[in-house]
């Protein structure tokens, strides 16, 4: 029923549940294999729940660009599922982007074009700034910069057998056989489209809301707007596919 919903809506979220890191990754398990997030270390005693906090003095926040999670990965987890365990009282929420929405309103001989093109993605397009940020924040330090993964434009939902556009501004660099002054054009034109308001959901995080994203067929971006108050959340990924 869950997974269901899962595939049918992309975004699924519940309210008021109180649970410890251990629930959270039993939870993730029902859905395929928790991995383990490259640049972040996992909880001692839980090491495939990764704990994410922005403390009160921290002015970087993870995930505050748009994106689908560890797209410069050959095989880029399906599912990321985030919960709260403590949240500012006002802001910090998430937006998400619904990329299969973007795709499908493109015209017919744009989508033909891009059905035809591959891109590379990069880790290492975040700026210098973020990335140290990421890393004091994560515990784990890793060189983001050797990570790249091509991946078709267009790619296909294994299960919901729907295409989706699968590029973000973030970390997508160029198109294979391209420079990147020839491609960003295009990049930032469709991650325009994709992120209209339109085709966007935004969640208001309350403590104890447990949601799951599918980074097949969305993109998310956490804001930034709670500067001075905390923001901790467990959040794990499970294995996906490698993206056709
Ligand atoms: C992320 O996984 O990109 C972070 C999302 C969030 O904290 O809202």
């Amino acid at each position: 029923m869950i997974q269901l919903s899962f595939v049918k809506h992309q975004v699924i979220f519940f309210r008021d549940q109180s649970l410890n890191p251990h629930d959270v990754l039993k939870f993730a398990s029902l859905f395929g294999k928790p991995v383990e997030y490259p640049f972040a270390a996992g909880l001692p005693d839980c090491p495939l729940v990764t704990e994410i906090t922005k403390a009160e003095h921290e002015t970087i926040n993870f995930g505050g660009e748009w994106h689908s999670d560890t797209t410069y990965l050959e095989v880029p987890p399906r599912a990321t599922i985030l919960y709260a365990k403590q949240v500012p009282e006002s802001g910090g929420d998430t937006l998400f982007a619904d990329t299969y929405r973007a795709f499908e309103d493109l015209s017919d001989g744009m989508k033909l074009m891009l059905g035809r093109l591959r891109a590379v993605n990069t880790a290492g397009l975040l700026p210098r700034e973020k990335r140290d940020g990421y890393a004091a924040m994560t515990g784990k330090n890793v060189d983001k910069l050797s990570m790249n993964a091509t991946h078709p434009v267009v790619r296909t939902h294994p299960e919901s057998l729907r295409r989706s556009l699968y590029i973000n501004e973030t970390h997508t660099s160029h198109f294979e056989g391209m420079t990147r002054d020839e491609s960003w054009p295009l990049i930032s034109y469709l991650s325009q489209q994709t992120i209209r308001p339109e085709i966007c959901f935004r969640l208001q995080w309350t403590p104890g809301t447990l949601t799951m994203w599918d980074n097949r067929c969305t993109q998310h971006y956490a804001i930034n707007d709670y500067h001075g108050s905390r923001r901790t959340m467990y959040r794990v990924i499970v294995e996906g596919e490698r993206p056709i």
